[in-house]
């Protein structure tokens, strides 16, 4: 029996974006994504198409196209629920803050309260994927709740993690790399594996489809993720010895990725990485291999966020340091805030962490983003809880222009390397700074030449002298 009713458990980045691209490319599917955040579903359902929740370059024309037709956005949980032969759970799965596996372990209250919920809903049948990035294993913890509903029911559970990134979500989705499911190996569970690979195969071609055992399946997305950022933190920490020896860091990087074993991609050295899941999915693979007594495993992964700790801190530390050892009182202007271009996401942005250091040195800071709203960078600032949110309104100022933002600054950051900093009027810029003017390149993508023409003092991440 072929799906005809999927329901989505989670409006975000992921569960947005996600069951967009199946309803666009499976007309005779029906859609619907729910959520408890009625504001988020609301904002799913502005006619307003500027005024997603989620900005990704290309999702508004799917919206168009789907949304009304096989694609719904609703906060009516359990309708949905009760009507879907298919649910997948995209939730939330933040890093704990309370309890046992504080700043560890994945907080998996959002996924229970999900399954206890299609439990109490269900009256037929149904496959529950797993589209939140879980720990291994915790398969079996929401089978366990599903199986012990009473009224039953069979569920069957696969794994289908998400691997788009943010910016580049569309594409991502409509050419993956591989899809990944894992079933269980039970006639049961193939039939469903098989019915998931149906629905793919609408745009996916076969040979990218992979399936695995759920725990597999479940294991390698925290594994992909440790592996990205470990290039990451790779290329971080080589740019820091580029930066004493007189190397740089993009030739460094273009010479080791031509190593077909190595390849040239997810290797731009950075003011660290950012985004809500590189940390607590590592942080989550070391609790995991803690918990299992792997403690030579779990310490090799945390050096990955260890080292990127290091280059926020060093980043902010070389601007002070740079600004004769005071910024008190001087104006910073940052350019971007997002963790990375093309999306509005902010969560663990390196900006945050070097706006609140910079901020504990006095500094006044001045933002631009194109895309991230005033309110969220004064949220981001007030979660870390440094400095009161009056303090924090003070000393950081927001701004919707660039070049009102750098005027009157002794330093500029690119924190964010979005694509329209590169073609800035540069001498504009100059003209309107403190002298001697700085610029902090944490992307590494201005035109040193061009700027040291102009007469500014630029310093890139992984440029030595
Ligand atoms: P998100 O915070 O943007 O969205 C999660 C949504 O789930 C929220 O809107 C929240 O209100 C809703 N929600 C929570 N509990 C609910 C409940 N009981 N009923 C209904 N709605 C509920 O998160 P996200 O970025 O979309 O990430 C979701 C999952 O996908 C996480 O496990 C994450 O690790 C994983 N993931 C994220 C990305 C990414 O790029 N953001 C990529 C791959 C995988
Ligand atoms: C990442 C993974 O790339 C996705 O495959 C995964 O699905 C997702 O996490 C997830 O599970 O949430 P995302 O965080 O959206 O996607 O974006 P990335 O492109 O991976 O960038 C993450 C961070 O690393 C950004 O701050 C980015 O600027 C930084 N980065 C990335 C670098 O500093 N250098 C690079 O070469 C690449």
């Amino acid at each position: 029996m072929s799906i005809k009713n999927i329901c989505c458990i989670g409006a975000g980045y992921v569960g947005g974006p996600t069951m967009a691209v199946i309803a666009q490319k499976c007309p005779h599917i029906n859609v619907t994504v729910v959520d408890i955040n009625k504001e988020r579903i609301a904002a799913w359902n502005n006619d307003d198409l500027s005024s997603l929740p989620v900005f990704e370059p290309g999702l508004d024309l799917i919206i168009k196209e789907a949304r009304g037709r096989n694609l719904f956005f609703s906060s009516n949980v359990e309708e949905s629920i009760d009507k879907a032969d298919m649910i997948f759970i995209s939730v939330n799965t933040p890093t704990k803050t309370y309890g046992k596996g504080k700043g560890m372990a994945a907080d998996l209250k959002y996924i229970e309260l999900c399954a206890r919920q299609i439990a109490s809903v269900s009256k037929n049948n149904k496959i529950v994927v797993e589209k939140s990035t879980l720990p291994v294993r915790t398969a079996s913890a929401i089978k366990n709740i599903l199986d012990n509903t009473g009224n039953g029911v069979q569920f069957q559970i696969l794994s289908n993690p998400e691997f788009l990134a943010e910016g580049t979500a569309v594409n991502d989705l409509l050419m993956p790399d591989r899809v990944l499911i894992g079933g269980d190996n039970t006639k049961e569970g193939q039939k469903a594996v098989n019915q998931l690979v149906e629905i793919y195969s609408n745009w996916v071609p076969k040979n990218k489809i992979l399936t695995t055992n759920v725990w597999s399946s479940e294991l390698s997305k925290l594994t992909a993720n440790a592996f990205l950022a470990q290039r990451v933190s790779s290329i971080n920490a080589m740019s820091e010895i580029c930066e004493k020896t007189g190397a740089d860091i993009n030739e460094v990087a273009q010479a080791i990725g031509m190593d077909s074993r190595i390849g040239p991609k997810f290797l731009k050295a950075s003011v660290g990485f950012g985004g809500s899941c590189f940390q607590k999915d590592i942080l989550n693979l070391v609790y995991i291999a803690k918990s299992y007594g792997l403690d030579e495993v779990a310490d090799y992964w945390e050096q990955v966020i260890i080292m990127n700790e290091h280059q926020k801190q060093r980043f902010s530390d070389n601007i002070v340091q740079t600004l004769f050892n005071t910024v008190s009182g001087k104006k910073i202007a940052f350019l971007g805030w997002a963790f990375k271009k093309d999306t509005n996401d902010t969560r663990e942005s390196a900006a945050i962490k070097v706006a609140d250091n910079l901020l504990s040195e006095r500094a006044l800071v001045s933002v631009y983003d194109p895309k991230v709203k005033k309110e969220r960078i004064y949220a981001d600032l007030e979660n870390l809880k440094t400095r009161s949110d009056e303090e924090n309104k003070t000393l950081l100022k927001v701004h919707t222009n660039a070049y009102e933002a750098c005027k009157d600054s002794h330093a500029i950051a690119v924190l964010t390397e979005w694509d329209e900093f590169v073609n800035y009027d540069w001498a504009k810029i100059h003209k309107a700074m403190q002298k001697p003017a700085f610029i902090f390149d944490g992307r590494g993508i201005l035109n040193k030449d061009l700027l040291e023409n102009i007469g500014f003092s630029y310093y890139k991440i992984g440029s030595g002298y």
